[in-house]
C-alpha cells in the first residue's frame, strides 16, 4: 500500500470508528426500544444524501474513571448540516450508544459550534435529544458546556428558528435547552423530561410517579405545556420538524416561504353563514371556521392537547404562512384563563418574532372567574396576551365570531392595540359584559322594586341585548373596519392579507420590553 492509500486508510477506518458510536449491541438495545439511531435519524430528518457531518473526529479529553481507555470519535452526537426540502439547516442528534447520550465538555461544544453556525448563517437548528444528561465523568466540564449551550439558545432565539425533538431522556437541567427553543416534538413513549426524576420525589415528596406520568409526552402535552406535538413515532417526529421548517423562515430577516394552492382565495366558505348557532350559550367548534377560511383547509394546531379553550397553529391563506388564534366555545366557552394566555401569547411572539402574519378569530365571553384563576396570577398570565399581542408589529387580522366581552375584547388583537384589520360577523357582541350580568348591574335597583322582577329582567336583557349585543355600535366608532358575512371571510381576509404584507410599524429603540412573566 502507497502512503497516500495508508493515509486514505487510515482515515476511513478513523470515521469508521466515528460512525460505529457506542457498537452493534447498544445500536441493537436502541433498535430493541422503537429508536432510530442517532445517525439514522439524521438521515430521517434531512434530505436525501445532503447531510454534511462536522467534528466526527472530536474527542473527549477526560482523563478519570479510566476514560482515557474509551475515546469515541464523534463523543456521542453527531453534528452537522443538510436541507430540508432543498433548504439549508443545521442539526444535531445525540447518540444514546455513547455514553448514554451524555453530554461532556466537547458534546457540548460541538452543538455549541453548531448553534453558533446557525446564527452566522441565519439558518434553524433542529435538534434531537436523546441523552442520560451531564455526562457525570467529567462533572463541572459538563455543566459548562450545558450553559454555554443554553446561552446560545437564548442568543438565537427569535433569530433563527429553533426546533427540538425529544426522543428519549432529557433529565435535569437539560430540559432548559428545549424549554428555550421555539417547539419541543416529544415521541410517545420513549421521550421523558423532567427536572427531577420518580426516585427524588419520592425521596422529598413520598409521590410515587412512572417515568411516562412524571414527564412523558402525554404529560407534557396535555398537563404541563411543556411540549408542542406529540408524535407516535421517530418517524413521524422528524416528518413533523420537516413540515414545521417548511412553514418558517430561514431567519427573522426573511419572510416565510409560500405554499402554492390551487383553492382559490375568493372562495366562499357557504358553511359559514349558519355556522354560529342561534342560541347564544351553545358552541361550535371553531377548528371548523378555520378549516373553512384556511388554503385547502389544512391547519397544523400547536399544543391542541394542553389549554384547549384557545387554538393555535399555522396554516396558509393565499399561499402566504399564517399563526392562527382561536377562542374555542367548545372548551369552557372559549374563557380566557391562565395556560390559554400563556399559550396563545407565547404564540404570537414567536410569529412576529419570524414576521408570520397573525389571524385572530373571536369568541371569547371573558377571562375565566375563580380563586384558582385569582391567585394563580390570572392578572399576570392574562397580561401577556395583551403585551403579546400590542407588541406585536406583523399584519394582525381579527374577526370577531360571536362574543367579545370585557377585557378580552381588547385583549385579542383590537383596533386599540393595533390590529390592522378588524371585522366582525352580524353575530358579534362587542360589550364590557353580557346581558344577564349587566342587567343585573345597572338595573338592580329598578329590578327589586319591579311589580314582576322576573318579566322586567327579562325586558331589560331583551333591550340590553338588542342595544349591545351586536357590532354596530363598534363599527359606528370605527373599532371595526367592516362588519362582513360570514361566507365572505376567506376572500376578505386574503385580500386584507395582501394589502398588509408590506406593512412597516416601528416601535421606540429600546434595550428591551418588560413582558410581565
Ligand atoms: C455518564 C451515563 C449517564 C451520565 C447514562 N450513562 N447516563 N454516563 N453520565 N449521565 C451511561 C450508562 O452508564 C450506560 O453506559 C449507558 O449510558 C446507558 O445507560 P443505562 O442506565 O444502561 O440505560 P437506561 O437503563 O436506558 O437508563 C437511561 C437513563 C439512566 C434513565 C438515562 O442511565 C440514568 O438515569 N442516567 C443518569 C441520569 C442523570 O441523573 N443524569 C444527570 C441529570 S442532571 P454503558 O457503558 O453501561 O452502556 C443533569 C444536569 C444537567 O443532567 C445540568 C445542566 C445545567
Amino acid at each position: 500500500m502507497s502512503s497516500t492509500e495508508q493515509r486514505l486508510q487510515d482515515l476511513r477506518n478513523r470515521k469508521a470508528r466515528s460512525e460505529a458510536g457506542g457498537g452493534q449491541a447498544r445500536v441493537d438495545a436502541q433498535h430493541n426500544r422503537g429508536k432510530m439511531t442517532a445517525r439514522e435519524r439524521m438521515e430521517m430528518l434531512l434530505d436525501d444524501g445532503s447531510f454534511q457531518e462536522i467534528d466526527a473526529l472530536v474527542e473527549h479529553r477526560c482523563r478519570d474513571f479510566n476514560m482515557d481507555t474509551n475515546v469515541i470519535p464523534g463523543d456521542g452526537v453527531v453534528t452537522g448540516h443538510g436541507t430540508i426540502n432543498g433548504r439549508e439547516v443545521f442539526a444535531f442528534a445525540q447518540d444514546f450508544t455513547v455514553y448514554g447520550g451524555s453530554l461532556g465538555e466537547m458534546h457540548g461544544l460541538k452543538i455549541c459550534k453548531v448553534l453558533d453556525m446557525a446564527l452566522k448563517t441565519g439558518r434553524p437548528v433542529i435538534g434531537m435529544n436523546d441523552s442520560g444528561g451531564a455526562r457525570i465523568q467529567e462533572g463541572v466540564a459538563s455543566l459548562g458546556s450545558y450553559a454555554e449551550i443554553f446561552f446560545r439558545n437564548v442568543r438565537a432565539s427569535g433569530v433563527v428558528p429553533q426546533i427540538s425533538v425529544i426522543m428519549g431522556p432529557c433529565a435535569g437541567g437539560a430540559v432548559y435547552s428545549p424549554a428555550i427553543t421555539d417547539f419541543v416534538i416529544m415521541v410517545d413513549q420513549t421521550a421523558h423530561m423532567f427536572i427531577t426524576g420518580p426516585e427524588v420525589i419520592k425521596t422529598v415528596t413520598n409521590e410515587v410517579v412512572s417515568f411516562e406520568d412524571l414527564g412523558g409526552a402525554m404529560t407534557h402535552g396535555s398537563k404541563s405545556g411543556v411540549s408542542h406535538f406529540t408524535a407516535s413515532d421517530d418517524e413521524s417526529a422528524l416528518a413533523l420538524a420537516r413540515e414545521l421548517t417548511d412553514l418558517f423562515p430561514q431567519n427573522n430577516l426573511e419572510r416565510p416561504p409560500t405554499k402554492k394552492t390551487s383553492d382559490p382565495i375568493d372562495r366562499k366558505c357557504d358553511a359559514l353563514d349558519t355556522i354560529i348557532p342561534d342560541v347564544a350559550t351553545k358552541p361550535y367548534d371553531v377548528l371548523d371556521v378555520i378549516a373553512e377560511i384556511l388554503d385547502d383547509g389544512a391547519f397544523l394546531e400547536v399544543q391542541a392537547d394542553w389549554a384547549q379553550n384557545i387554538v393555535v397553529g399555522f396554516g396558509h391563506l393565499g399561499s402566504q404562512t399564517v399563526g392562527v388564534v382561536a377562542n374555542q366555545p367548545k372548551v369552557l366557552a372559549g374563557c380566557l384563563d391562565i395556560d390559554a394566555s400563556d399559550k396563545a401569547a407565547r404564540f404570537v411572539r414567536f410569529c412576529d418574532a419570524f414576521n408570520i402574519p397573525l389571524i385572530t378569530l373571536e369568541d371569547v365571553p371573558g377571562f375565566l372567574p375563580g380563586t384558582n384563576q385569582e391567585w394563580g396570577g390570572i392578572i399576570r398570565h392574562g397580561a401577556k396576551l395583551l403585551y403579546a399581542y400590542a407588541e406585536a408589529t406583523v399584519p394582525k387580522l381579527t374577526v370577531i365570531l360571536r362574543k367579545a366581552y370585557g377585557g378580552a375584547y381588547d385583549v385579542m388583537s383590537s383596533k386599540h392595540i393595533r390590529g390592522d384589520y378588524n371585522v366582525a360577523w352580524p353575530t358579534g357582541e362587542l360589550a364590557v359584559m353580557g346581558a344577564d350580568g349587566a342587567v343585573e348591574i345597572i338595573h338592580k335597583r329598578r329590578i327589586a322594586h319591579a311589580r314582576n322582577a322576573e318579566q322586567e329582567r327579562a325586558r331589560l336583557t331583551e333591550d340590553f341585548n338588542e342595544k349591545f349585543a351586536n357590532p354596530y355600535k363598534a363599527a359606528a366608532l370605527g373599532y371595526l373596519d367592516d362588519v362582513i358575512e360570514p361566507s365572505e371571510t376567506r376572500r376578505r381576509l386574503a385580500r386584507a392579507l395582501d394589502m398588509l404584507l408590506d406593512k412597516e410599524e416601528l416601535r421606540p429603540a429600546r434595550k428591551h420590553g418588560n413582558i410581565p412573566l
